[in-house]
């Protein structure tokens, strides 16, 4: 044997015995010195050598999500999406084969360890993400939870010290179940106020929305995700669905470039400046082109131009969707090829999507380096959220975290912070504890209706309803005359007359009206895809508030909604009119509070509020040219409430208004001026 073939005999055994102790290593999850699941190392270091060691299908594996048990597929669609909904056995098969990155609507913690312990048993041993739609706290979670205001309602409060206490409660209660990220916030801009989500939005201004986004992701993410109680954030929807055809959920919008990069683009460049790590594209086409295969937008000017360094998913079916009603691709396969060349990282949700992903690579349709980078994302943020070493969660956790004292504290704090006073004829408000009688109805009195969209039901004992806030209130002494009232029934005369019968037996009526977006309520009236012809209140309310009316008493008016409500008759006639928006779980509390004058109601309009439907688009700051004619035929184009109205019960003085004398075209423009308190009560402005 030459000594060229004893060296090489020697080598060719050293090295298989290495390779065999790396490969048991690797198979039995020992850190050898260099593997990825080294905690020791960086994480950009661990992300390199783990796809190192992927195969294309659990590279691709790592860009599919999957719904778990909570996904109650409740869309208009529902047959169309059931065929995507794998059973339990299924996924578990392609969570062992690695063919699953993302779990979302994940029922609870015990399922969400479930998953986690079948994916340890994958080759790699790559965990899971479990993401949820936790908007307002972790209200999809199927388990009693902390649930804050909607974002309108956080909006209203203008104060993004609020909005993210919010978002770090929340992820609190998200990573003691086992969930590592949100799809919150929503930073679209409204423009049109029968779109069913305007609720689930910060309002209709640039600069509050970007402000209150930011504060939302700071909260969600802390520095850079890497701390046990941070989950991702997710800025959704890119681009334009608050301006959609007649406010319709998912209808095309039509905006120009230049409105694009002044209203709507402002909020997602703020987000992508706060850290955001991911970004949910929308339903929507844009300018003739839909979201989900937009190229330009989604890798030139947000990976590019905004330097976006997180991942894209995609919005529930949307990249389907490009086939199946945006009609701009042929099959699901060429649909999927469209949205990972635009940009898109995750889809969601369902089959079909590995293999042709996985053949669009083999023939060349998709190179390689564009699924490198999808799943070097998804890798980084699993490593940065530290799921390799804490993958499972306890029960201990669970209970020590959920509706922990200071994350309900916050719930009430933001709840009266939110409310907004928008009529006080003759200070009617606030009334006097020891009134002897108070007449209650309408449809939200005593309803979970003010937890508002992304919210399930939750223990009666844990949400205090504005009949059960008020009943607390009051002198023992009081009497509470309850009618209840249905959503969406036409009342019938007999209510009626019951109706105003007993409040002309009261001192004052209270009507608690608005609408009722509970995700999963037979009788919800507004949310996603339940957008609005109309602004008046459903159902047979203004009929209610027209009876009560007529008993001749005061009247008060509470609205609990999400979208704006806009009655000119309610306007013209209720003496006092609240807009307590989706308060959350201790909104009764809140509600009774501003009634009873405990609480001074600070909130401001985040939105413009129309006199009605046919004033739309109406909103604070539109073109010089919007309106220099003046007027509609017979009716003034003015709004009902302006955006940034709100009364107090105290009032505040401006003066002493200090500007500079000039300022350059490109230069902010600092002012300053004295508020002052005349007043009788405490309060705060805006
Ligand atoms: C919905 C919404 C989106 C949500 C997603 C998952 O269609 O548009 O905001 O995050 O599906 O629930």
């Amino acid at each position: 044997m030459n000594s060229q073939k004893t060296i090489h005999g020697k080598l060719s055994c050293l090295s298989l015995y290495a390779a065999s102790v790396l490969l048991a290593a690797c198979a039995s999850g020992v850190k050898t010195p260099d593997s990825y699941l080294d905690a020791g190392l960086p994480v950009h270091a661990r992300v390199e050598r783990l796809l190192k060691e992927m195969t294309l299908d659990e590279k691709i594996g790592q860009m599919c999500s999957y719904v778990g048990e909570a996904a109650h597929v409740s869309t208009p669609n529902a047959d169309e999406e059931l065929r995507y909904v794998l059973s339990i056995g299924d996924r578990a098969d392609l969570v062992k084969q690695g063919k699953i990155g993302v779990f979302i609507k994940v029922a609870d913690y015990e399922k969400a360890n479930d998953l986690q312990r079948l994916a340890e048993q994958s080759r790699l041993k790559i965990p899971l993400l479990v993401a949820n739609d936790a908007m307002h706290g972790h209200g999809m979670y199927e388990g009693a939870v902390t649930i804050y205001p909607t974002e309108i309602g956080i909006a209203s409060t203008f104060d993004p010290a609020i909005a993210r206490r919010i978002a770090e409660y929340t992820a609190l209660e998200m990573r003691a179940t086992g969930n590592h990220w949100t799809f919150s916030p929503n930073i679209e801009v409204v423009r049109d106020a029968r779109w069913g989500r305007a609720g689930e939005t910060f309002g209709e201004d640039p600069y509050l929305v970007s402000v209150m986004g930011r504060s939302m992701i700071e909260g969600y993410q802390g520095d850079d995700f890497s701390r046990p109680g941070n989950v991702l954030a997710c800025a959704k929807h890119f681009v334009g669905g608050g301006i959609a055809y007649n406010g319709l959920n998912g209808a095309p919008a039509d905006v120009s470039e230049r409105t694009l990069h002044e209203i709507f683009f402002p909020p997602f460049i703020e987000a992508i400046r706060a850290g955001v790590y991911t970004l949910m594209p929308a339903h929507n086409e844009i300018n003739g082109i839909p979201c989900h295969a937009h190229r330009r937008y989604l890798t030139r000017l947000i990976r590019g131009t905004w330097n976006f360094r997180g991942f894209f998913v995609s919005d529930w079916m949307d990249i389907q969707r490009l086939f199946s009603v945006h009609k701009i691709a042929a099959t699901e396969k060429e649909a999927d090829k469209i949205a990972v060349l635009a940009g898109l990282d995750i889809h969601m949700h369902g089959p079909g999507f590995l293999d042709n992903v996985r053949e669009l690579v083999e023939e060349g349709s998709i190179p390689m380096a564009r699924i490198d980078e999808a799943a070097r994302k998804i890798l980084h943020a699993k490593f940065q959220l530290g799921l390799f070493e804490n993958r499972y969660v306890d029960s201990s956790r669970v209970q020590n975290t959920l509706l922990k004292k200071e994350h309900v504290d916050l719930a009430l704090e933001a709840a009266r912070k939110s409310i907004v006073l928008l009529k006080n004829e003759n200070h009617v408000l606030p009334l006097d504890k020891e009134i002897p009688s108070i007449f209650i109805t309408g449809p939200n009195a005593d309803s979970q209706a003010l937890l508002g969209d992304w919210a399930t039901v939750q223990p009666a004992e844990n949400v205090t309803t504005v009949l059960e806030g008020i009943r607390r209130s009051v002198s023992p002494r009081t009497k509470i005359d309850y009618l209840g009232f249905g959503h969406q029934a036409p009342p019938g005369d007999a209510l009626l007359r019951r109706a105003r019968e007993r409040a002309a037996l009261s001192d004052i009526a209270i009507v608690v009206a608005g609408e009722n977006s509970l995700r999963f309520d037979p009788d919800k009236t507004s949310g996603e895809n339940l957008d609005r012809p109309s602004l008046e209140p459903a159902g047979g309310q203004m009929d209610l508030l027209k009876a009560v009316k007529s008993s001749g008493r005061p009247v008060i008016v509470v609205l609990v909604n999400g979208g704006p409500i806009a009655s000119p008759w309610m306007a013209e006639n209720i003496e006092g009119i609240i807009e307590a928006w989706e308060p959350g779980m201790a909104g009764g509390q809140a509600i009774a509070d501003v009634i009873f004058g405990d609480c001074n109601p600070g909130g401001r309009l985040p939105l413009t509020i129309p006199r009605t439907a046919g004033h739309i688009q109406s909103f604070y700051n539109h073109k010089p040219s919007a309106f220099h004619r003046g007027r509609f035929y017979r009716s003034g184009r003015e709004p009902l409430y302006e955006f940034g109205f709100g009364l107090s019960y105290t009032e505040f003085r401006y003066s002493q208004l200090r500007l500079p004398g000039k300022i350059g075209i490109k230069d902010n423009l600092e002012f300053g001026l004295t508020i002052e308190n005349t007043g009788g009560l405490a309060g705060d402005e805006v």
